[in-house]
């Protein structure tokens, strides 16, 4: 049976430790339930040790946890072979392995890579950089003035000469939910692999990477009730062989000479120096807690709260909503008319509500809907109703406040 929903808070210590913080910020980063942190503490108590190299009962077991947690996150995804599964710093981090351990070697003067005009800098930045140093074109799929990507000209913008397509699955910005399984079989019929950015929706939506084919998926475990500090690639096997690594050191490898080195097989080789073994343990504490919920019911249940928060916004009138996708999630942002994003969320903090303000790592985003920033919302499983009215109250509180 899933957890239920309406004590789902009592597992996260950080509402008692501050009862009063009304936490809308979990796109940002998400708190960990008692169980991550009980995790954590327990490996540095009882365990602390590294992996991969001793040959006594602490590293052995380190290990077995460790590479256990391949399992776990294979499951997670919907993934049948855990050996597909890399251990690196973050979402940031896989991305930047694909571009330049990867694609780079094989983008060529004049060849493009495809990304989507609402992509976080994450997956972004990497592409623009790599297609400056290789003399290659970004080709950019723009977004509706609702907030959706613009489909139609996504034939066009996939050629022969496409090496990767970028996208995200769920937008930081607009809570955009994108339709990645047809976008992958419209690329794939022209030969074209994908990269899903899964940072906003792994561990939140119910995920089917085999069956969506997606060629490469990347998340990062804070986001997910996990720890900083560790994330996840996910490599088709068949990319598996050719990616290179981009840091290199002590345990990637099978042999070393004065000459040459000879490196272990993905994922090994992409895992070089000792890892976070503490937070591949947190996160896979992370993925038995989700596996406890039911995530068609969570993902409905944040759903319904931003459903919520945006009609509340709208009968308070004064506030412009960014988009109006109709596959959302759990993020909205706003704009207060005439009242900066800054000034919206220093007002909100001192109500000891937690919202993000500015371009959230994605300017292109902004700038094609034209604005240069947002109030960003976002909820997850242990937010309620009384978060929305403590908002809704503020933000009322701060339009009487400016416009004495
Ligand atoms: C959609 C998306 N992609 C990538 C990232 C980057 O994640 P990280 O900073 O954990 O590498 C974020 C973080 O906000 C994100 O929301």
């Amino acid at each position: 049976m899933a957890l239920p929903l309406h004590t789902i808070k009592d597992q996260f210590p950080i509402f008692k430790n501050r009862p009063e913080l009304v936490y809308l910020d979990s796109a940002a980063t998400s708190h960990k339930p008692d169980s991550v942190i009980l995790a954590l503490n327990d490996f540095s108590e009882k365990e602390n040790a590294s992996v991969h190299r001793g040959l006594y009962d602490l590293s052995t077991d380190a290990t077995r946890r460790f590479e256990n947690v391949r399992k776990k996150v294979s499951d997670l995804l919907g993934v049948s072979n855990p050996s597909s599964i890399a251990f690196t710093k973050g979402t940031t981090e896989s991305i930047n392995l694909i571009a330049h351990g990867l694609i780079r070697k094989k983008l060529k003067l004049g060849d493009t890579i495809a990304v989507t005009a609402m992509e976080h800098h994450a997956n972004f930045i990497p592409w623009q950089q790599l297609c400056h140093q290789r003399g290659a074109l970004l080709n950019i799929l723009p977004v509706t003035k609702n907030g959706e990507l613009n489909l139609s000209g996504i034939d066009s913008m996939l050629g022969p000469r496409t090496r990767l397509l970028c996208l995200t699955h769920i937008s930081n910005v607009l809570g955009t939910i994108n339709p990645i399984e047809e976008i992958i079989s419209i690329a794939h019929r022209k030969k074209i692999p994908v990269l899903i950015d899964a940072a906003q929706s792994t561990g939140h939506y119910p995920m089917m990477v085999d069956s969506w084919d997606a060629d490469f998926v990347v998340f990062s475990a804070h986001k997910m009730f996990g720890p900083f500090g560790t994330g996840v690639l996910y490599a088709k096997q068949e990319f598996a062989p050719y990616i290179e690594p981009l840091n290199f050191g002590g345990g990637a490898i099978r042999n070393v000479t004065t000459e040459h080195t000879e490196f272990l097989d993905y994922p090994y080789k992409l895992e070089p120096g000792t890892p976070h073994v503490a937070g591949v343990i947190g996160l896979g504490a992370a993925i038995d807690f989700i596996q406890q919920l039911d995530l068609a019911e969570t993902s409905l249940f944040t759903r319904n709260l931003t459903q919520k928060f945006k009609a509340r916004l709208h009968e308070l009138g004064g506030a412009r909503i960014l988009g109006q996708p109709s596959n959302f999630g759990s993020i909205v942002s706003f704009q207060m008319e005439n009242i900066h994003p800054h000034d919206v969320a220093s007002f909100l903090a001192q109500a000891n509500i937690a919202v993000r303000a500015g371009h959230h790592c994605a300017q292109p985003l902004l700038e094609s809907m034209g604005v240069p920033a947002t109030v960003r919302v976002s909820f997850s499983i242990y937010n309620t109703e009384q978060d929305i009215d403590k908002t809704i109250d503020a933000l009322a509180a701060l339009k009487r406040f400016w416009s004495r």
